[in-house]
């Protein structure tokens, strides 16, 4: 195993690689070569083009290239979360033509090693999956919870139209606190400021029942409801938004749209949603793509991640009542988790 930018990445124990593989730290000049390998990537709903440069500027993150005679052909980005416990896995990625050789099983393992020795306090290490998981897994990893995901596309400017009917105006601006209402309607969603955000997810226990297996899943990515996540959570851009601040039963967290390469003008929208109240949920996502429609031109790819038996009911609400095309049937989001040895 040759290691290449010693200044970067520590000593490991050099290892034969039976595949030749070198591996090193990426950088802003090696991005035209990833994209280059990633064309396929996520039926082009890839996120990395978008993400790319902020994860080189990460402290958390390393971004870590495999090389074979000098050409990019892998990549994986490790994040240490949940107090320095947990390393997490994103973006890998092996160029089509080099798949099925080991080449993720080597950089996996080599991101690991890399990872245990400048954290030695992480313990496991958790990533997001959306294919189907076998039981060979299912030997290495624990499975920490499971979404149904429902993915959707629309023109902006088609959809704003019909919102208009269906979103209320008093729910397009969701207040900060609860109102009080007397109609049999449920009251508008509440759109939590970092104080809020703070309040209900840290210093209260009301969030426990509300999120799956008490992880944030945000944008694929599984956090603990900690301070320091917290604080990496509340630099991005999300739409935060619960049913009621002080009885909370339906949370949801959304993007706001960004650009992905699947065609000049589409927009990828991920919303992640909590709970198990149909009505409140539907209530949530009208309220997220009103939001995110009013001012958007061009074609949208919008993937929302629910509690399972909510897939249905809000698949058929999406083809019936917003008129919108569903992309997919039912596919499956698990975070999954190992030790790190
Ligand atoms: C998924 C992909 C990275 C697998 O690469 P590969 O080099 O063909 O995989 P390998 O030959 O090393 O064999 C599979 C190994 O990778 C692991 N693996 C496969 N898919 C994985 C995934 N999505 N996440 C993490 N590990 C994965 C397997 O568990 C196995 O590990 P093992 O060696 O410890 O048993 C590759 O097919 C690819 O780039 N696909 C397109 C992008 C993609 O879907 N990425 C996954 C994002 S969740």
């Amino acid at each position: 195993m040759k290691i290449e930018n010693s200044l970067t990445l520590p000593q490991l124990p050099e290892a034969p690689s039976p595949t030749g593989l070198q591996f090193s730290v990426a950088t802003e000049e090696d991005f035209d070569e990833i994209m280059a390998m990633s064309q396929d990537i996520y039926g082009g709903l890839d996120y990395l083009p978008t993400r790319y440069t902020t994860w080189l500027q990460e402290s958390n993150r390393t971004v870590i290239l495999a090389r074979k005679q000098g050409k990019v052909i892998a990549l994986e980005s490790v994040c240490v979360i949940d107090d320095g416990e947990t390393m997490l896995v994103e973006g890998l990625r092996v160029a089509p033509q080099e798949r099925g050789k080991g080449v993720a099983g080597h950089l996996l393992r080599f991101c690991s090693q890399l990872v245990k020795s400048k954290n030695p306090e992480v313990k496991v290490t958790r990533l997001t999956r959306d294919d189907q998981l076998g039981p060979k897994d299912f030997q290495k990893y624990r499975l920490i919870t499971k979404q149904g995901i429902l993915l959707v596309r629309f023109r902006a400017e088609d959809l704003k139209l019909r919102l208009t009917e269906l979103v209320p105006d008093e729910e397009l601006n969701c207040s900060s606190s609860s109102s009080s209402s007397s109609s049999p309607q449920p009251p508008p969603p509440v759109c939590l400021d970092p104080i809020a955000i703070h309040h209900l997810y840290l210093t209260t226990d009301l969030m426990r029942g509300v999120l799956p297996n008490a992880t944030i899943v945000q944008d694929w990515q599984p956090f603990k409801p900690l301070p320091s996540n917290m604080a990496i959570l509340l630099k991005k851009e999300i739409d935060w938004m619960v049913n009621d601040v002080t009885t909370p039963t339906m949370a949801s967290l959304c993007t706001f749209p960004f650009r992905v390469p699947i065609g000049d003008d589409w927009y990828y929208l991920n919303i992640d949603m909590f709970g198990k109240d149909l009505a409140l949920a539907r209530q949530q996502f009208l309220c997220h793509l009103r939001r995110h429609t009013a001012s958007l031109k061009g074609h949208v790819m919008c993937q929302m991640f629910l509690d399972p038996p909510l897939w249905k009911p809000m698949a058929d609400f999406c083809r019936q009542t917003l008129q919108v095309e569903l992309v997919k049937e039912y596919t499956e989001q698990c975070v999954v988790e190992s030790d790190v040895m």
